[in-house]
């Protein structure tokens, strides 16, 4: 008697619960409207992905104060174009890769030409043509510190590309933290304590090393020296291997593409404010939506949507959009950011200011800088336009060319004279262009409120269109399954392990 009642009670509360689900499931309707921030790689690689996630129904609108691009922009200089911001990218890039593929934009290879590095008197380190001859001076300066250091970034890389197949099983991230610990686990972590410097140091590489060779790979890369933290240090020393390419026409090509494919609609405007509004429903419940404020050519527009994405810096000098009512209040969440100015020169380099006196044979072409204060330059190297030139345009054997340089301030006249022996055309752009890296670093986080997300808290570890590509992915599948009650797919432990068996 006991047993028979117990069994169509259990039922039914089985069935209650199965029915509870299937409610909670349904009741859950797809968000009607998102709002990304900032049409940089970042926003446009975040649309992209969330139409991917959320299918076709929902609008989504990206807003967007300047270019289409933002940091990936580029310059023109006597009818040819050239890469101001974000210009190489590293073969292992998987996002950029498969955004050039399926956008049907092509690679162009950038081959590296001759490396200088200058101390401010003489070049400490200088390739020849001659490979045997590279060899003999890289062993002979530097022992096995190069073999090693190559084996140390593929090491790196290898836990890196754990997060595109993460992401390919739908795996996300609440924080810059948990994802980049699923990636290389604590030591990728640690890495945002301690500078890459003291990183290198622990892994047994000499000062002089780090001193000749990392230091200027960090300046040029990020304008600043080896104290930035040991994970974008990482990452750009990365950016110094074999491979890179850039898209040819612009690498902003990738952002109007995305653009286009995610059918995505381009709001002009600057985004002012976000508050939260709670409306009621017709069926007697309520909803909470966010009321996006944004200033345009034709006056203030105010504007609801489920789910906003900021793919652009919160900070206060650059980006004061206020978040308006809420508790716990969210503030403009990233530290400074590093001024960085880019000239573009037309003209013939003075080799006797690289300590090469007349008649000199100045081969190199990419010159690097140690970390010397009295220097007014962080790199300076000739560059070529984003689209072949004909022959005839670009007299070859000259040595007169176009040369980006990069400096922490703008340079003077005097600067100029001295860097070039003459020119003819300059042009300056002038970037907030990375975080000020200051170990130990605090990532800011990605989840800001419930339905609102911070794409950018991803350069406070690292800096690259990669990295904003990959954490426009992260925030695509993090903001469904938090819409969708998913939390099985999100921040799990042990993935690596997890996903051996599933081929
Ligand atoms: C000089 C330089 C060299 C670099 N070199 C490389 C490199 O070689 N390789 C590499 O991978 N990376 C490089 N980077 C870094 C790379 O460019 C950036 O990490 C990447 O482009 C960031 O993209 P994002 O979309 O996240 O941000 P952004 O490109 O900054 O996009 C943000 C967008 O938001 C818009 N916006 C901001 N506030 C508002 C608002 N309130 N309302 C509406 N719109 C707003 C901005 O106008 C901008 O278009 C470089 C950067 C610089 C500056
Ligand atoms: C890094 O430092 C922060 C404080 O700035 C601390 O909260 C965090 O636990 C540290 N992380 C690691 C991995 O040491
Ligand atoms: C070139 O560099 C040398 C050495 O710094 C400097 O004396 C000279 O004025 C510079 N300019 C030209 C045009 O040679």
């Amino acid at each position: 008697m006991q047993i028979s009642a117990a069994v169509p009670l259990m039922f039914l509360s089985v069935i209650l619960c199965s029915l509870r689900a299937a409610a909670v499931q349904e009741l859950r309707h797809p968000p009607n409207r998102i709002a990304v921030v900032g049409a940089g790689i970042g926003g446009t690689s975040a649309a992209y992905f969330l139409r991917q996630k959320f299918g076709n129904h929902v609008q989504i609108d990206i807003i967007e104060k300047g270019e289409v691009g933002g940091r990936l922009s580029t310059v023109e200089m006597e009818g040819n174009h050239y890469e101001a911001g974000g210009a190489v990218i590293h073969p292992l890039n998987l996002h950029m890769k498969t955004f050039v593929k399926e956008l049907g934009l092509s690679p162009r290879h950038l081959d590296a030409g001759l490396l200088g590095i200058y101390n401010g008197e003489e070049f400490v380190f200088q390739q020849s043509e001659w490979l045997l001859i590279n060899l003999f001076k890289m062993i002979w300066n530097y022992g096995l510190n190069f073999l090693r250091m190559y084996m140390w970034v593929e090491d790196m890389l290898d836990k890196f590309m754990r997060i595109y197949r993460y992401q390919t099983f739908d795996y996300s991230f609440s924080t810059t933290e948990s994802l980049l610990h699923a990636m290389g686990g604590d030591d990728f972590t640690a890495r945002l304590n301690v500078t890459i410097d003291e990183t290198l140091q622990k892994s047994g590489f000499s000062q002089k090393f780090i001193d000749d060779i990392v230091a200027p790979a960090m300046r040029v890369n990020y304008g600043q020296d080896a104290k930035v933290n040991g994970f974008v240090g990482a990452v750009s020393l990365a950016g110094c291997d074999s491979g890179l390419w850039a898209v040819e026409g612009g690498n902003k090509l990738v952002c109007s593409g995305l653009l286009y494919a995610s059918k995505a609609q381009l709001v002009k405007g600057t985004v002012t404010s976000i508050e939260e509004k709670v409306r009621p429903t017709k069926s007697g419940t309520t909803v909470s939506l966010y009321e996006v404020k944004y200033e345009t050519d034709k006056g203030p527009i105010l504007d609801m949507y489920d789910i906003v994405v900021i793919a652009a810096p919160l900070i206060k000098e650059i980006n004061n959009i206020k978040f308006l009512n809420f508790d716990p209040p969210i503030e403009a969440v990233s530290k400074p950011y590093h001024q960085t100015v880019a000239t573009f020169v037309h003209g013939r380099i003075n080799a006797s200011f690289f300590g090469c006196p007349k008649p000199c044979q100045f081969s190199v072409s990419e010159i690097l800088t140690t970390n010397e204060p009295t220097l007014f330059i962080n790199s300076i190297g000739s560059v070529s336009p984003v689209k072949p030139v004909t022959e005839s345009v670009i007299s070859k054997a000259s040595d007169i060319k176009v040369w980006k340089v990069f400096s922490p301030e703008p340079l003077t006249d005097e600067h100029l004279r001295l860097l070039f022996e003459s020119y003819h055309a300059v042009i300056v752009r002038n970037w907030m262009a990375y975080p000020k890296y200051t170990p130990p670093e605090k990532m800011p986080p990605i989840i800001l409120h419930r339905g609102i997300y911070y794409l950018n808290s991803i350069e406070m570890a690292a800096s690259a269109m990669e990295m904003s590509a990959i954490s426009a992915k992260n925030i695509a599948l993090l903001s469904y399954h938090r819409w969708y009650g998913k939390d099985g797919q999100i921040d799990q432990e042990n993935l690596v392990e997890r996903l051996k068996s599933e081929l």
